[in-house]
């Protein structure tokens, strides 16, 4: 999950649905003049710097933040601009007094899923606001990849790599009913007008080695590389198993990978 390259040219499924979800909630966003933002979980910037050129005019200003050291480098040295500039911060641990009430708007895409400690999070992020501020946070609930991950963590040949899977499955994925139980929390924490939808979706790979590097870019585990191409293949295996590739035009060497999920998109007021 630390290669910003790989990262950078793997992500049109994070890029498309973060695009979608703003494009629809742009309204309900009501960007304020002159705002600060936070975008949370940036990685490699594209989608920040790309958010900001598409919604936000040259005047406002976005802090793109990232637990990855790494992230955080490639993103400034890429991105880095007059109105775009990124740090380090965990929005699991403690936030920073200089960055407590700063921020007009914060939005987070493609990262909360990772969070074992939801409410931490969601708390920060309530204080990151000024008051009449808001957020905007799209993640993923229920998808096929943590089911692929489970697998392959109770095989011989990979329980001792994957042993931690649970940490990096969605806490939503297995949640019966995640609309309610995120409103409340977010209610819980101090949030107004909040609303949670969870929306199917779906996104076609047009060949398995789309697949594989979209799975590499975000795969959690700390494997060695000469491991990798292995873990993919059999990652490519089950998911043949599972029955999600389909032939295109019956040719056997040219396929399209369906992946239907579940996304969820949060917003509130403070
Ligand atoms: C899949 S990437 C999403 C990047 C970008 N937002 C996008 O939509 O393309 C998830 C990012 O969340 C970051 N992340 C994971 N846990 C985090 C935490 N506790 N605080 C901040 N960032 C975190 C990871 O380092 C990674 O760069």
């Amino acid at each position: 999950m630390n290669d910003a390259e790989l990262y950078h040219k793997s992500n049109n499924l994070q890029k498309r649905d973060a695009f979608e979800c703003l494009q629809e909630y742009e309204r309900r966003i009501k960007w304020k003049k002159d705002a600060l933002i936070i975008d949370i979980g940036c990685g490699d910037g594209s989608v920040t710097a790309a958010m900001m050129k598409q919604f936000l005019p040259g005047y406002r200003k976005v802090v793109g933040c990232d637990i990855s050291a790494k992230m955080v480098q490639y993103a400034s040295k890429k991105f880095n601009s007059e109105n775009i500039n990124f740090m380090v911060l965990d929005i699991e641990g403690d936030i920073p007094q200089s960055l407590r009430c700063e921020f007009n708007h914060a939005f987070s895409f493609y990262t909360l899923h990772w969070i074992k400690q939801q409410e931490i999070a969601f708390k920060n992020i309530y204080d990151l606001l000024q008051d009449g501020g808001n957020c905007f946070l799209i993640f993923l609930g229920h998808m096929p990849l943590f089911d692929v991950f489970r697998i392959l963590a109770r095989s011989n040949r990979w329980s001792y790599w994957l042993k931690d899977v649970d940490r990096f499955v969605s806490p939503y994925h297995d949640c019966q009913d995640p609309e309610k139980e995120i409103r409340r929390m977010m209610c819980k924490v101090g949030f107004r007008n909040v609303d949670v939808q969870y929306k199917p979706k779906s996104f076609v790979y047009d060949s398995l080695e789309a697949v594989k590097k979209a799975v590499k870019a975000v795969n959690p585990f700390q494997i060695p590389e000469e491991l990798h191409e292995e873990l993919l293949e059999d990652y490519i295996s089950i998911v043949r198993d599972m029955e999600l590739i389909d032939k295109v035009n019956n040719n056997e060497s040219s396929v399209a990978v369906r992946t239907n999920y579940n996304l969820i998109i949060a917003y509130g007021e403070k």
